[in-house]
């Protein structure tokens, strides 16, 4: 028997990267899981290789109407949903002082927006199905700041106190629905590999001494096997916590790095 067995999730940002590695993770545990992408190309592939179990649906977080929709599908399917994954996110190698409102828009829709619609309607349909667990991938960027990615950084921590706000609101109701955030260190995917090119651009270095900014990287599977304890009942007593994946990275370190 599966760690999620029987539960409905859905994974945001599923074709690529945390959350791919994330869906690969709940279906092997028994979850079905409904993977979400703007990239319908690569979500479509991601899914169909993980059988009957995974079904893809073209969603862009950024759209509350497309919440809705999506959140009304799986509930006509599936008739239920236990675990909502707020993965997907973007990020601008941009400080402070270059970072133009358009990045800063675009960086927080995708991720402080489409988090909080994420939440607000995901909640609806846990009560409907009597509780559940919402994961909502924050960064270490969300803890201590990050000068290089001025907007990211404050997209991810605006998604480390909505996540507590959630978890507190949702103990006090009662509705057994749990909210947890996950804050990766460097973990090699495309987004990391992007990072990795912006900051050798904006510190005029190579990208060879962009990347010794991380010291190491982990794998998508190290962020996964955290989202897989946090969707099953394992993790019933937690809520509200916060969950560093880096290595010791902030603390050896620490957690601005540049
Ligand atoms: N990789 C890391 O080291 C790291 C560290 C800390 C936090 N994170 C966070 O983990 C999450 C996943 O990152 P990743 O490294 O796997 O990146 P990634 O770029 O590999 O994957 C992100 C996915 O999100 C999708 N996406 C982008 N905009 C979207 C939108 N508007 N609607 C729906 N999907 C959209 C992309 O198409 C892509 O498939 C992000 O929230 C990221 O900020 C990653």
């Amino acid at each position: 028997m599966g760690r999620v067995a029987g539960k409905v999730a859905i994974v945001t940002g599923a074709a690529s990267g945390l959350g791919e590695a994330s869906a690969r993770l709940l279906v092997r545990e028994g979850a079905r899981v409904v993977l979400t992408d703007i990239n319908e190309t690569r979500g479509k592939e991601v899914a169909d290789s993980l059988g009957e179990n995974a079904v893809f649906m073209k969603h862009d977080v950024r759209d509350e109407g497309q919440w809705i929709a999506i959140i009304n599908r799986i509930l006509a399917r599936f008739g239920r949903l236990d675990v909502l994954v707020n993965n997907a996110g973007v990020v601008v190698v941009a400080d402070v002082e270059h970072t133009s409102l358009e990045d800063w828009r675009f960086v927080n829709e995708v991720g402080t927006d489409g988090t909080f619609f994420g939440c607000k309607h995901g909640i609806a349909a846990m009560r409907k199905s009597g509780g559940g667990s919402i994961i909502n991938m924050s960064s270490l960027a969300g803890i201590g700041g990050y000068p290089l990615v001025f907007a990211y950084a404050a997209s991810k921590g605006a998604i480390r106190a909505m996540s507590k706000s959630i978890a507190v609101h949702c103990a006090q109701n009662r509705y057994n629905i749990r909210c947890n955030s996950v804050h990766p260190g460097g973990i090699a995917t495309p987004m990391v590999q992007g990072f990795i090119k912006g900051a050798a651009t904006v510190t005029s270095g190579t990208e060879e001494s962009a990347a010794k900014l991380f010291s190491k990287l982990g794998e998508p599977e190290d962020v996964a096997h955290m989202v897989v304890y946090l969707a099953s009942d394992e993790s019933k007593f937690v809520s509200g916590a916060e969950f560093v994946i880096d290595n010791t990275a902030s603390i050896t370190e620490g957690v601005v790095p540049y």
